[in-house]
């Protein structure tokens, strides 16, 4: 018995009594679970139900390396009403109630990603055979797009795995690899790739012969997990808990998770279907929230940048990456050096001095054993890893290379020298990227004999976590070179960017505009810690002031005074900022800054004796709404620019790079989203009466008053964000 295999995204054969029911998208390189999908599974379980020949099935993937990678988010933009997506959700538990109660086993056999709505089918099965592949990834990521999973997923998974691993996995929105999902009980077998759905066979012959029974109880918890578990008490303290964690991370910003705890704690209190209820009521007003709206722009806008080759003219061939140069083997060369080799690029580590490249490769290692440590490489991958960092003082092995990374101290004359070094060591048609995080590449270009080919690779710190590239394009750079450097920063994991040359690039350049406000309230008297806590409670991941220490004084000194130069008295620094810097404390990295450090360089109060600095020790009260106004105002006005000046190539790439690169709150969507949820008028309107009290440096940026007289928005107000 065969279905319709060119429409439909199931099809199912039937072999010695078994259903196989195979996932595979017409036309698409990944299943997800949508409308058409839902219907046409609910036509085969019909099938199953009526023919008693059958007895038992197995749900597998056509697609290589995904099984199903979650709900079609497309179709949560068209719901208009939190009612429109409660329905939705009941429909999906509906459907897999019915997988659940289906008159024979059904197993799942799970080879790629199997998330959200994908590992809900699967947790209704009676059994979930995985493969062992590194590709072979489980979670339910709902959270990360401001919703809870809404097919069942809150009540079978801690009915599956137990309380507190099955809360970590909702409310962090974690991926499980293969060998961990078998250790907590989330799958029941794990096998190699190619005898994957011979195996789900044999176990759904032996299930229906009662051979082996379903997996359903809890099982394989550590000791404490039991007993805080299985009575009331303990399980009140587990949400406690829960709760204060979430708390502490979201400052109650993101009410997905705290959504998902109190659904959690119904089922348990009320049992499965009113948690069912609740399931789906909550996913529907969370569905429609702006926080959720906002956060599945961002997926949108990440995923639309992937495609993206950073070119608006019709891109050339991106050349491939094999071999890299890193000039500079501090702490950005270095860090750079350890998201290469895990990508298998060989990696040719320079420095001035063999103590420096030693320290370096240091670093690689320290990163890659981290992942050892975690178990997402093996100690083999690592050694091959390792073999691939070579370090050297002399350019020796710099002839074959594909691209240079230079990121040597921020200094224009020093950049010149080493690039003039370089360039005639390496072929004509190799890339050459600067990381220069302020110094405009067409200066740095002004040394090179072929400027065509050099550009900027600006990562952010650290380099192993930091999910941002901002890749700048200088006045001669070739459309070739931005194409290619912009395939190898995807190739490295990062969400790339494209801007176009300019002082501080994009988001050097806003996040300067933000930190120098936050300079001159220190001069209007604000006291530290609570000019940084305003911010963190506006939604930033720790105060500007904060950040200064992490970055380092003396940096952001450097960064300030480029930026001035540059734009004049707009970015005139505070004198708080210059004395302090003035002072030699560098920040965290020398253990003396705005707080205190500890030895192990944990973050401690404020240091009283920072405030000689600052002219006085009086400190007055300004209220946090000021605070705010005045801070991200400055940041959002100076991303305007970037638009204006043909800095940016489109408010999207603009909100990415704030998320992303300088901490603008997830939920906010970025600077260009802010401005559409209150409104350019507004916005203007905030800008001209700071500027009426603090001067011409708040003078709103001519597209916004330009937004503001004809109504316009940067994103569509309706359907998909992107349009
Ligand atoms: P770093 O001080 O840790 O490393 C710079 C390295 O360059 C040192 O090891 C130094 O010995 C080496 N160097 C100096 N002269 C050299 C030469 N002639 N040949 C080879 N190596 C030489 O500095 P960091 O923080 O790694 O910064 C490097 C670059 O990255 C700078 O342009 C900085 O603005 C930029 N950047 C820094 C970020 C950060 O958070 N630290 C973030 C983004 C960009």
């Amino acid at each position: 018995m065969t279905t319709n295999a060119h429409v439909d995204p199931l099809t199912m054969v039937v072999e010695d009594g078994v259903a196989i029911i195979t996932f595979d998208a017409p036309g698409s390189a990944v299943n997800t679970v949508d409308r058409a999908l839902g219907a046409s599974l609910e036509r085969m379980l019909k099938i199953i139900e009526a023919t008693p020949t059958i007895a038992a099935a197995v749900l597998i993937s056509g697609k290589p390396d995904i099984f199903i990678a979650g709900a079609d988010i497309e179709q949560f933009t068209e719901f208009r009403t939190p009612q429109d997506a409660r329905t939705a959700s009941a429909l999906g538990q509906e459907l897999l109630d019915k997988v659940e109660g289906l008159r024979v086993p059904v197993v799942a056999a799970i080879h790629g990603a199997c998330l959200g709505a994908g590992l809900e089918t699967a947790l209704a099965c009676a059994w979930r055979v995985c493969s062992d592949h590194p590709k072979t990834v489980l979670g339910l990521p709902e959270v990360q797009l401001g919703i809870i999973p809404g097919a069942g997923g809150t009540q079978r998974l801690p009915r599956l795995i137990g309380l507190q691993r099955a809360l970590d996995m909702i409310l962090t929105g974690r991926n499980i690899r293969a060998k961990k999902a078998l250790q907590m009980g989330l799958v029941d077998d794990m096998v190699h790739p190619a005898i994957l759905r011979e195996i789900a066979v044999k176990r759904a012959h032996e299930l229906a012969s009662k051979l082996i029974l379903p997996s359903r109880s809890p099982r394989d918890r550590g000791a404490a997990g039991v007993i805080l578990e299985d009575n009331p008490i303990g399980r009140s303290l587990v949400f406690r808990k829960a709760r204060e964690g979430v708390m502490a991370k979201t400052h109650g910003h993101y009410p997905a998770p705290l959504a998902a705890i109190d659904v959690v704690r119904c089922g348990y209190d009320k049992g499965f279907k009113t948690g069912l209820n609740e399931e789906a009521k909550q996913f529907g007003e969370l569905a429609l929230t702006e926080v959720s709206r906002q956060l599945v722009f961002l997926f949108f806008a990440t995923t639309a940048l992937k495609k993206d080759p950073g070119v608006d003219e019709p891109a050339p061939k991106a050349a491939r990456v094999e071999k890299l140069g890193i000039l500079g083997a501090g702490f950005m060369g270095a860090g750079i050096a350890s998201v290469a080799v895990q990508q298998g690029t060989t990696v040719r580590l320079k420095d001035a001095e063999h103590a420096r490249v030693g320290k370096g490769l240091a670093s690689v290692r320290a990163v890659l054993m981290e992942r050892v440590k975690r178990k997402q490489v093996t100690r083999a991958q690592y050694d091959d890893m390792m073999t691939l960092a070579g370090g050297t003082i002399e350019y020796t092995g710099f002839a074959g290379l594909d691209m240079v990374i230079e990121a040597v101290f921020e200094d224009l004359s020093l950049k010149h020298t080493v690039l003039r070094e370089v360039e005639p060591l390496i072929h004509d048609d190799a890339v050459y990227a600067s990381n220069t995080s302020t110094i405009p590449i067409t200066r740095i270009a002004e040394a090179a004999e072929r400027p065509e080919r050099v550009l900027g690779m600006h990562f952010f710190s650290p380099v192993h976590k930091m999910p941002l590239l901002e890749v700048i394009r200088g006045e001669q750079t070739s459309s070739e070179a931005v194409v290619t450097a912009v395939a190898y920063g995807k190739r490295l994991g990062k969400t790339v960017i494209v801007v176009n040359d300019g002082p501080g690039f994009y988001t050097t350049r806003t996040l300067g505009a933000y930190m120098n406000e936050a300079g001159m309230l220190l001069d209007a008297g604000a006291e530290i810690a609570a000019l940084d806590e305003a911010l963190v409670n506006f939604g930033f991941p720790v105060g500007p002031v904060t950040l200064l220490d992490e970055v380092g004084l003396d940096v952001g000194g450097k960064v300030g005074q480029v930026l001035f130069d540059a734009f004049g008295a707009r970015m005139h620094p505070s004198e708080a900022m210059r004395r302090v810097v003035e002072s030699g404390r560098t920040g965290r990295k020398g253990k003396s800054g705005f707080y205190k450090y500890g030895e192990d360089g944990k973050k401690g109060e404020v240091d009283p004796s920072v405030y000689e600095f600052l002219g006085t020790r009086e400190r007055s009260v300004i209220p946090a709404g000021d605070v705010v106004r005045r801070c991200v105002l400055a940041m959002v006005n100076e991303a305007a620019r970037c638009l204006e000046e043909g800095i940016l190539r489109s408010a999207r790439d603009g909100d990415i790079g704030a998320v992303f690169g300088i901490g603008f709150p997830p939920f906010r969507g970025g600077p260009f989203r802010y401005v559409d949820t209150i409104g350019a008028d507004a916005v203007v309107r905030e800008l001209e009466e700071l500027q009426g009290r603090f001067g011409a440096r708040f003078e709103p940026a001519s597209l916004l008053v330009e937004m503001a007289r004809s109504r316009r928005r940067f994103y569509p107000a309706e359907g998909k964000p992107l349009g």
